[in-house]
């Protein structure tokens, strides 16, 4: 399969496309990726000679014209996906997360190519946090940040081109991923790289907001099986049943770390802050038979933290940046 990554350079992406070239040999992978201040070809590093690199935009329609009419699929993660930047300029996540959709769409329509759409469980709001419910396939979408309702914009625009064009499309909405490569902004990395650098963890408000884990290898297996066996025009949820209090996971990184687990700073809360997140992924679990493999978050996390520990190259450069980001915010 010739296969397009978008977003290849990101968290998600990198460790996707690192699956490919591992347990794929047959795929042949091309990544577009802007490498806007998320992405970085450092992510890459060692299997630079599998794969084709393309640096570009997905919002260029002729770039994305030329690249998808030689794929036999699409597999779309590229996104501007942190909130708390989505509260502070929301501009890039409606261009790249609405506008560049719409491109890769219209060149999906125009050549017939197979296309899996990424999105999060955040399209759906967020629960209380003694609702006895978990997100379906069926929840309503009522996405609460700049960020989310532009991917719940996408998501629709994907549901749409599937009614009216016939696209052969696959969307999948999942949970909090953790692992390597994820970006310092980010809560367990953060946390994380703290502590490596000498700063107490930052939590926002009391911290009781649930998050529901999931490893970033888990999720790619989820998206190889629906890319591979899922049914055109639906939407699978992806979950790992992982749903943890942040302060319950800030004070797991200190134990881990060898810290005491009151170690750590409340800071602002974030605005809008959703409560909780809770996914059920029966239909991916009985329909395509996918499981998660990571069944423990702290064997989990203490893998997260050994790569961190080992791999300080690759997030030291951008960690002051940052901090004096949050510290501006009072976060
Ligand atoms: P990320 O921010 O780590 O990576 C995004 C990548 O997209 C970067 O490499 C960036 O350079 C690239 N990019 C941004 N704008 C672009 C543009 N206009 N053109 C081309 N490339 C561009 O994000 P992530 O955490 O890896 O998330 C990947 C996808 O998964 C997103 O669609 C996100 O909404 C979704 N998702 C993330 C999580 C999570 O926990 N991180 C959970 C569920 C779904
Ligand atoms: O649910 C899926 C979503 O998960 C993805 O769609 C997003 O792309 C991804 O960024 C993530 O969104 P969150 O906002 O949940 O993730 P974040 O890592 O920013 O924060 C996780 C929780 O931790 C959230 O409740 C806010 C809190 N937090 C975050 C930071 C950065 C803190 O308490 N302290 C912090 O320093």
């Amino acid at each position: 399969m010739r296969i397009l990554v978008t977003g290849g350079a990101g968290f998600i992406g990198s460790n996707f496309v690192r699956a490919a070239v591992r347990e794929r040999p047959d795929s042949r992978v091309t990544v577009l990726d802007a490498l806007t201040y998320a992405g970085s070809r450092d992510s890459l590093r060692g299997i630079d000679d599998k794969i084709e690199f393309v640096e570009g935009d997905i919002a260029d329609s002729a770039l994305v014209d030329s690249l998808v009419s030689g794929c036999d699929a699409v597999v779309h993660f590229a996104a501007e996906s942190h909130n708390d930047n989505s509260l502070i300029d929301p501009w890039p996540f409606v261009r790249t997360n609405i506008i560049g959709t719409y491109t890769l769409l219209q060149a999906i329509r125009e050549h017939g190519v197979r296309y899996h759409h990424v999105s999060t469980d955040e399209v759906y709001g967020d629960l209380e946090l003694d609702d006895p419910t978990k997100f379906t396939e069926h929840t309503a979408y009522n996405p609460s940040s700049p960020y989310s309702s532009t991917k719940a914009a996408s998501d629709m625009l994907v549901r749409a081109w599937v009614r009216s064009y016939g696209i052969r499309a696959t969307l999948s909405n999942c949970s909090n991923n953790y692992g390597p490569y994820q970006h310092v902004e980010k809560f367990i990395p953060r946390q994380i790289t703290n502590v490596l650098t000498g700063v107490r963890p930052k939590l926002y408000g009391a911290g009781l907001n649930v998050r529901d884990w999931i490893h970033v290898d888990d999720h790619n297996a989820a998206v190889w099986k629906i890319l591979e066996e899922g049914q055109t025009g639906r939407t699978y949820l992806i979950g790992a049943d992982g749903e943890l209090d942040n302060l319950t996971v800030v004070r797991t990184i200190l134990e881990l770390m060898g810290h005491d687990p009151d170690d750590f700073d409340h800071v602002k809360d974030r605005a809008g802050h959703d409560l909780r997140y809770a996914i059920d992924a029966s239909t991916l679990r009985d329909e395509l038979g996918w499981s998660p493999r990571y069944n423990d978050f702290r064997e989990g996390l203490q893998a997260t933290i050994d790569w961190y520990r080992d791999n300080r190259a690759w997030w030291e450069k951008n960690k002051d940046a940052v901090e004096m980001r949050y510290e501006t915010q009072g976060a």
